[in-house]
């Protein structure tokens, strides 16, 4: 078996997804062309992955939302994800693995629950009855049941539920993808590596979106600090597929370890014109962008993304992943010191809302910045006090099972050291920071809670902390050699006397 997949292709030639989709997919009438490089009942049997549905409608209008799902990228002549799921709805509106997909996406895109998305709740009802309904295959089973496990907050389980499709059914991207973003959430990195490990050598060049199993890969060897590796492969793939904005994520990701500044920005300025347009991603690649900037030291630059990209973004979707960007970029620019005027303002009414959604206590943790950040004191007792009844609540919920160990001390913290209390903030936070992995994300999202505790360990005034910063300071330096934000840090610690 191959471990370098080469290019797919649907016409036996490599286009960009967004055309091939418009070219062979009728989006006014839902006419499929038949030479449509979209898969339908037969070709989806073929693959050895058969659907129960007899619309061959369905069948492309899954692989179309798939595609766009694995691309980042809403396809504006379908009418996007939404578009593609609605028409897929009225193909068959008994096609379980149609409910199946619809339901898992909007899960893990909008960090929503049952509890809070009646919408969603009813949608996981909806599906889990239609597949009661019929004779599934055992795959299809497993995809509905992971998708209402998840639904009910028990991601480890979601994952296994996934992963037993993966075993014997390797090419399921659908099954790579769910699995992936759960990983993620999780903080389970070496899953994450691990999951694409198993089923990449069956990815051969002429197995559908093969070229993006790639950049799912090369993200796992990235998180786990096999650099090299991961670089390679993200460049295969970009070689194969130069609007892959996944892989470009993930060079960007090799250039903030290795705090390449230079080489990162030069990266995102070379490659903006292929990933800007991947509407899902495009925000969280700018606020890479902004994030080698920081590290350079030209806050300047950093804010005019900031005002440019991310947060018209946050303005205009709302999505996590877009709260979790806006938060972090201005947080970080205040502990380096730098003024962001009203801009808090701006980004308190849509994280405001989510304030006792406690879905995911990543997300939590970043409206916790807003509500500091904007000095909204009753907002910020808010999340605290209903964390806390969360972390009660009974039941498998994996996040609040969490919250009570990881989640409210590091909610607890961050308050602290805006109270001015950085030992009490120390304190809170020395005894979980090697589980703060746990509440997921990426090596990057969660470096600014090292950030926060090194800013805590800098202005702590109790003699029992007096060497904290400078072992925080000394193993980052240590991680990550070469990184002008460290070097600022030290510079600071040795002006207080905290370094020789
Ligand atoms: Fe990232």
């Amino acid at each position: 078996m191959s471990e370098d997949p080469q290019p797919h292709s649907r016409s036996g030639r490599s286009a960009p997804v967004s055309l091939r989709l418009r070219l062979h997919l009728d989006p006014g009438t839902a006419t499929m062309n038949t030479s449509s490089p979209l898969r339908d009942c037969q070709a989806w049997k073929d693959a050895g992955l058969p659907l129960s549905t007899t619309s061959n409608e369905a069948c492309k209008l899954f692989d179309a939302t798939l595609t766009q799902y694995v691309t980042w990228t809403n396809d504006k002549s379908l009418g996007g994800i939404e578009g593609c799921l609605a028409r897929l709805r009225a193909a068959d509106p008994n096609f379980a693995m149609g409910h199946a997909i619809s339901a898992g996406l909007r899960l893990i895109g909008t960090g929503s629950s049952r509890q809070l998305d009646k919408e969603l709740d009813l949608a996981v009802k909806t599906m889990v009855d239609v597949s009661k309904a019929q004779a599934l295959t055992q795959r299809e089973q497993l995809h509905v049941s992971a998708v209402e496990t998840f639904a009910n907050g028990n991601f480890p389980k979601a994952s296994a539920l996934w992963e037993q499709i993966l075993q014997d059914h390797p090419t399921d991207m659908l099954a790579l993808k769910f699995s992936n973003s759960v990983y993620f959430h999780l903080g389970y990195q070496d899953q994450m590596r691990d999951s694409v490990a198993r089923i990449y050598p069956f990815w051969s060049p002429d197995v559908p979106l093969s070229s993006y199993v790639k950049g799912i890969y090369s993200f796992g060897l990235m998180e786990t600090n096999f650099y090299d590796r991961a670089e390679k492969l993200a460049k295969e793939a970009l070689s194969i597929t130069p609007t892959d904005a996944w892989s470009v994520h993930t060079m960007a990701h090799i250039h903030e370890m290795r705090a390449e500044v230079q080489q990162g920005l030069e990266f995102m300025q070379h490659s903006e014109a292929h990933w800007k347009d991947s509407d899902m991603l495009a925000g969280h690649n700018y606020w890479h962008w902004a994030l080698f900037l920081i590290e350079k030291g030209d806050y300047e630059a950093a804010l005019t993304i900031y005002d440019t990209h991310i947060l018209p973004r946050l303005q205009a979707s709302g999505t996590m992943l877009d709260v979790v960007d806006t938060c972090s970029m201005l947080y970080r620019l205040q502990m380096e010191g730098v003024s962001v005027g009203r801009r808090w303002q701006d980004v308190l009414p849509v994280t405001k809302k989510h304030t006792s959604d406690h879905v995911l206590l990543f997300k939590d943790v970043h409206c916790l910045m807003a509500s500091l950040g904007a000095r909204d004191a009753k907002t910020t007792q808010e999340m605290l006090t209903t964390l806390q009844e969360a972390s009660k609540s009974p039941g498998e919920n994996y996040q609040n099972l969490l919250a009570r160990d990881v989640g409210l001390p590091l909610c607890q913290a961050m308050v602290e050291a805006e109270a001015g209390n950085p030992d009490r903030a120390l304190e809170l936070l020395l005894p979980i920071r090697y589980r703060i992995v746990q509440i997921g994300g990426s090596n990057a999202q969660r470096d600014v809670f090292n950030q926060i505790m090194i800013h805590a360990a800098l202005n702590c005034t109790s003699s029992k902390h007096k060497n904290v910063a400078r072992s925080l300071l000394m193993e980052r330096d240590a991680l990550k050699p070469n990184s002008p934000l460290t070097e600022r840090l030290i510079r600071k610690a040795t002006a207080a006397h905290l370094m020789q």
